[in-house]
């Protein structure tokens, strides 16, 4: 892979807006409205302005734009394909080509037909087949259009707000179903894997997998040591392992700095305290753009893979951290790079504003500002100026060699 990809990212739940019939859709109009949380509806309305984002990703010096097809669409009622909504990803992806932008395709971002979802989803192992079938379909709708694909985005983040923290749908809290469910989609990924590839060999499937740093949070205490080791390897490497076989590539979404201190005083779980530094995002995260480093040189370590940073960026309305973590991210990535990390794309998450799950609109991850009541008009934030140019700077330096 010599080519290097720079773009955004998006979720079509998150953006496209009126998706009736995913199981998030009813989560949102009673549990969330229930909390006051506002429901997605027209999202950003990316439905209808697909092609004004596009155009704009072609401004600020993109070559690349990761997006996901939404199931609930394509299949709202179980054997049903809706060939409408096939006809608009269709002209998605001419909208791309047209603008010289590579796809990164995401077959599963967090949402589900309900129709699945109602049936048990993932919990069941024979409800796997309904998913593939539907990878099947797209992979042989869009055998020419796509190469680049993530068939599920970040399971352990799935498994956990949905099995674990009761936080998304279906809202359980239950351990030995949430290893069940990562067991599930493991065997899914292994499987949709060995069907796309029987469509198209060319095909480049991976998944997006958030890693987190986890870190000692006292230099000499062997139990910090431990728990922290532990998360590493049960957040960050249980998944992989189980598809170490079933990868072209590895996505890459990196978040989260934990500081891991073994005080049961703490909370019940998992003891993880964040340090208090000065830069965090509006959602509190604390930011640490060392990390990606540091990730990326021990993925390279263990599966020595073609590795992309499939999501990376920072709640910030004022756009004040912004352009420092985008500075600094590309930074420990082409350090990376040049250190022998096989690193071929950087996707900054996210393209525009979006709907941020069970916090709503108000997150502001997007390059570019949405304003949800003026039309959903556009306003290119100065950190995507700025993106733009280290875009242009690393793109030189990369033609160089
Ligand atoms: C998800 C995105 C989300 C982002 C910020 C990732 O976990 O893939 O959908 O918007 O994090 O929370």
């Amino acid at each position: 892979m010599s080519k290097f990809f720079f773009g955004a990212g998006l979720s079509a739940h998150q953006c496209e807006g009126d998706n009736f019939s995913s199981d998030w859709w009813e989560f949102e109009n009673t549990i969330l409205k229930d909390k006051n949380i506002e429901a997605s509806g027209k999202a950003t309305n990316h439905w209808a302005m697909f092609e004004d984002d596009f155009k704009l990703a072609k401004e600020l010096g993109h070559n690349s734009h990761r997006f996901s097809i939404e199931w609930a669409k394509v299949e709202p009622t179980q054997g049903q394909i809706n060939y409408d909504v096939i006809d608009h990803y269709k002209k998605v992806f001419e909208s791309l080509s047209k603008n010289k932008i590579t796809p990164f395709v995401t077959l599963l971002h967090f949402t589900l037909p309900k129709w699945f979802a109602d049936k048990g989803g993932f919990e069941k192992k024979q409800n796997i087949r309904h998913f593939l079938n539907y990878c099947k379909l797209i992979g042989s709708t869009f055998r020419e259009e796509m190469k680049y694909i993530v068939t599920i985005n970040e399971p352990n983040v799935y498994a956990y707000n949905s099995f674990l923290t009761k936080q998304w749908p279906p809202q359980k809290n239950n351990y030995l179903l949430h290893n069940k469910i990562l067991r599930h989609l493991a065997n899914t990924h292994r499987q949709a894997y060995e069907d796309l590839k029987a469509i198209n060999p060319d095909f480049q499937i991976g998944i997006a997998k958030n890693n987190q740093v986890f870190r000692p949070d006292r230099k000499y205490n062997p139990l910090d040591h431990i728990l922290s080791r532990m998360f590493h390897q049960q957040w960050n490497h249980g998944f992989l392992n189980k598809i170490r076989k079933h990868q072209d590539f590895i996505g890459l979404n990196y978040y989260f700095y934990r500081c891991v201190r073994a005080d049961f005083k703490l909370a019940d779980t998992f003891c993880q305290i964040s340090y208090p530094t000065s830069r965090k995002t509006d959602m509190n995260w604390e930011v640490f753009p060392k990390g990606i480093y540091l990730l990326l040189k021990d993925l390279q370590k263990r599966y020595k893979k073609p590795i992309i940073i499939t999501e990376n960026g920072v709640a910030d309305h004022s756009d004040d951290l912004r352009e420092d973590i985008i500075k600094e991210s590309l930074y420990w990535c082409f350090k990376a790079k040049d250190e022998g990390v096989d690193l071929f794309g950087y996707l900054h998450w996210s393209l525009t504003d979006n709907y941020e799950w069970d916090s709503g609109f108000s997150p502001r991850f997007g390059l570019i500002r949405v304003d949800y009541d003026e039309n959903f008009s556009r306003t290119v934030r100065p950190s995507a100026l700025v993106y733009r140019d280290l875009i242009i700077k690393y793109q030189k330096k990369l033609d160089k060699k």
